[in-house]
């Protein structure tokens, strides 16, 4: 079993969302026990019941067999209360993307993790060594970045903070590996390697249709067959959702203090409108129909 190449036995994933689930999945897939929390437990049961329909759908696909989802499933264990969390050889954080929640949640885990438990953060944009200084480890503190989809999607980015040891970042990238997942090394800068680069082109799209160089079909299809990516800027804006899309080019604005990343108005108008993407039916598509509308 791939999960037994590092001493981990036992993992804590604080955060039952999108991404929780999906980290809950790959590691108990891969052998590891998992302890999930969340601070509302609806969202846990929530969790448990994405995940057996995401393996079901390997199950078909013929990627896992069903004893590997009976194994895993059984490995996943709800955990309400990080107090249970003692056994976690390394706790995973993934919930919403603010500092004083995350800051709070570390100061919890504080009495509980084992002395040399690693804590890694799943965040997107704020800064590993900001965080990893709030808590009682900071050497045993480590981005570990999974993409959306995590049971799909190969890539992690591992990110050192200032004062990560050099066990925690090996330990790290081997637990990563037994996932089957393949790293990419990011300095902790801001938006790190790949929101860098993939959400300023985003906006750049916009930016396109916002000065009526094309329209939403053909920018998506210029970038389509032009360029060879699977899906279009703005099709992809929608999956990944525009409050997200905004957040993170205001994190690159900020945090370089570059007008180059200045976010496009016209996504700050989507997002005033609530038009979020494929989360809230409407973005640059309109998904109540199908095939989904282009909105301008
Ligand atoms: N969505 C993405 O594409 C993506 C990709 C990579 C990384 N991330 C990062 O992953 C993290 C989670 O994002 P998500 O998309 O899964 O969000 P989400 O909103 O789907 O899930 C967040 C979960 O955290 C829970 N939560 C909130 N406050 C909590 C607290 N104090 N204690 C315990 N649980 C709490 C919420 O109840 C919710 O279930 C964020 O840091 C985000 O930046 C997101």
């Amino acid at each position: 079993m791939a999960g037994k190449m590092t001493n981990i036995k036992t993992v804590g994933v604080v955060g039952a969302g999108q991404m929780g689930n999906g980290i809950a999945h790959v590691s108990a897939l891969a052998g590891y026990d998992v302890l999930l929390s969340d601070a509302d437990a609806s969202r846990i049961d929530a969790a448990l019941e994405i995940i057996t329909k995401n393996m079901t759908r390997q199950v078909h696909r013929e990627l896992i067999s069903q004893a590997d989802m009976d194994a895993a499933l059984k490995r996943i264990k709800a955990a309400p209360k990080l107090s249970s969390f003692g056994p976690c050889d390394l706790v995973i954080e993934s919930i919403v993307e603010q500092h004083d929640a995350k800051k709070a949640v570390f100061a919890e885990l504080r009495a509980v993790l084992k002395p040399d438990a690693i804590l890694a953060s799943n965040t997107s944009s704020i800064s590993i060594t900001r965080l990893a200084a709030t808590t009682d480890r900071p050497e045993k503190f480590i981005g570990v970045h999974f993409m959306n989809p995590a049971p799909v999607m190969k890539l992690v980015e591992l990110i050192r903070g200032l004062a990560t040891s050099q066990e925690t970042y090996d330990t790290s990238l081997r637990f990563v590996e037994s996932l089957g997942k393949t790293i990419a090394n990011a300095e902790d800068f801001p938006a790190f390697i790949v929101n860098r680069v993939l959400v300023p082109m985003i906006n750049e799209a916009i930016y396109t249709l916002y000065e009526g160089v094309g329209s939403v079909e053909a920018i998506d299809k210029a970038m389509r067959l032009g360029a060879n990516h699977p899906m279009g800027p703005l099709e992809l804006a929608d999956f990944i959702g525009l409050d997200t899309c905004l957040s993170i080019m205001q994190v690159l604005y900020e945090g370089l203090a570059d007008s180059k990343y200045r976010p496009c108005p016209l996504l700050v108008k989507y997002v005033e409108a609530g038009w979020l993407g494929r989360k809230t039916q409407r973005g640059f598509y309109d998904y109540r129909t199908d095939p989904p509308t282009p909105t301008r």
